[in-house]
């Protein structure tokens, strides 16, 4: 197999990305939501800590995974059926994208504007004062965002369906 992307399929690397990311989201988003119900104790305190740490790999390794993505060649459009498909498709990548970003980066400024050092893997950073209007506002644009990340993985795997299904081609073939 090989590890840069073709005109036809995602190399090595490129899967690699999708479905380590694909994984890590599958437990991430169910275990935030699970996080919010706990109790206050020191139990949660290290499971925060775990999410944390998991976001914010997720973050660097999106970074990566753009900057591989920016130096390959992407695998061309499939056959289009219907005027706009290869744009929803764009657009569909593009905001997973966002999404991931949204999330990562407003959990991050959550806990900056509660005040909190965090560690981010090479380092530690934290802001000098607190502001916890912003820090609730950042909360917020994480849930809604999350909410964001589940619509478009939604309509992301409807398509892979209805690609392989209906219109019969090899999309799936591209990332396997
Ligand atoms: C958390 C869930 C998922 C996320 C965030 C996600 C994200 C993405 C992104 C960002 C791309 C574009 C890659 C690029 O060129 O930069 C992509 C491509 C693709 N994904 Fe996913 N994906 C997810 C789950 C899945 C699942 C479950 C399937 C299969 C059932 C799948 C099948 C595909 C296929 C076939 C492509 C290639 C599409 C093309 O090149 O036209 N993905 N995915
Ligand atoms: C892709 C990565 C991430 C995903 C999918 C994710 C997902 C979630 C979800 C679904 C919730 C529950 C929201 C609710 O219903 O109230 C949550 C809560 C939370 N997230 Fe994240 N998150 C990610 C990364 C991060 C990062 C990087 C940070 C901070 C550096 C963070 C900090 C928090 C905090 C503090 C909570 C609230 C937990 C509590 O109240 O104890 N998250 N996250």
């Amino acid at each position: 197999m090989r590890i840069f992307n073709s005109n036809k399929e995602y190399g090595l690397v490129g899967k690699l990305f999708h479905w380590i990311t694909f994984l890590a989201l599958l437990l991430q988003v169910p275990f935030g939501f699970y996080l919010v119900g706990l109790e206050f104790s020191s139990e949660r305190i290290e499971l925060e800590n775990i999410h944390i740490l998991v976001g914010i790999t997720i973050f660097y390794f999106t970074l990566f995974r753009l900057i591989w993505k920016f130096f390959n060649t992407s695998p061309s459009e499939t056959k289009s059926f219907f005027i706009g498909q290869a744009f929803i498709g764009k657009a569909n990548h593009f905001l997973l994208y966002v999404s991931i970003f949204t999330i990562t980066i407003s959990g991050i400024l959550k806990k900056l504007y509660m005040g909190e050092t965090l560690n981010f893997i090479f380092f530690k950073y934290g802001f000098k004062k607190d502001n916890f209007i912003l820090a609730d506002a950042y909360y917020d644009v994480h849930v809604y965002a999350n909410y964001l990340l589940l619509a478009l993985v939604t309509l992301h795997i409807f398509a892979v369906i209805a690609h392989h299904f209906i219109f019969k081609d090899k999309i799936l073939k591209k990332i396997l």
